[in-house]
């Protein structure tokens, strides 16, 4: 658990960086990821998956794969309305499906471009399919993929991005996500780790 505790997040980055089985799905991934931050959201989505891994229960060839393509759907939404979909307190619940439907099928012509057999691309679109708008978890392999999205919210980056586009005062948004520990994480290791960060978010803010 210590190990989990003290994980520490690369925040640049390089697609030398990504384990070779999923390269080239982050690869295809990349032209999708353009909008919303959503390249460092991955990258960093991805390291807490990988984080989770060690302890977490779940299949990596599917846990992987889903979080690399988890959000190509904001690709196909225009940016213009792409922060009204996920402000807390101002969601727009069409766009925020929208984006997964949409993740859907682009993580599905991934996939098949790549080789891929149908059976196991079901397995990964059925997790993309609702990951922001399920809130249970519909198999260890979902679980993982969903605290892994959430943990970015507590991440360095993460908390920073959100405060500016936001326009959260940082005591606001830390108050936001500490109150969310018990609703959002479904696995015990992912709640540790969002413990950890959130005392590193509270030592940098002073909040
Ligand atoms: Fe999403
Ligand atoms: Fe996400």
């Amino acid at each position: 658990m210590m190990m989990l505790q003290t994980i520490s997040i690369d925040e640049k980055f390089q697609l030398a960086k990504i384990d070779p089985a999923f390269r080239d799905i982050f690869k295809s991934a990349l032209p999708f990821l353009e909008t919303r931050k959503n390249l460092i959201h991955t990258y960093i989505v991805y390291q807490y998956a990988t984080a989770l891994l060690k302890c977490a229960q779940g299949a990596p060839e599917v846990i992987m794969p889903a979080c690399i393509l988890h959000d190509v759907g904001w690709s196909a939404i225009p940016v213009s309305d792409q922060l009204k979909a996920f402000k807390p307190g101002k969601r727009d619940e069409s766009l925020r499906r929208k984006h997964e439907t949409e993740g859907v099928a682009i993580a599905r012509d991934i996939l098949a471009a790549l080789g891929f057999q149908d059976a196991r691309i079901n397995q990964i679109v059925s997790i993309i399919d609702g990951h922001d708008t399920t809130q249970a978890a519909r198999s260890p392999e979902d679980a993982v993929v969903k605290d892994a999205d959430k943990l970015w919210r507590y991440s360095k980056v993460g908390f920073h991005i959100d405060i500016e586009r936001f326009e959260f005062p940082p005591k606001r948004h830390f108050d936001y996500l500490v109150g969310h520990l018990d609703k959002w994480f479904l696995t015990r290791e992912g709640r540790t780790i969002a413990i950890h960060e959130a005392h590193q978010r509270e030592l940098a803010y002073g909040v």
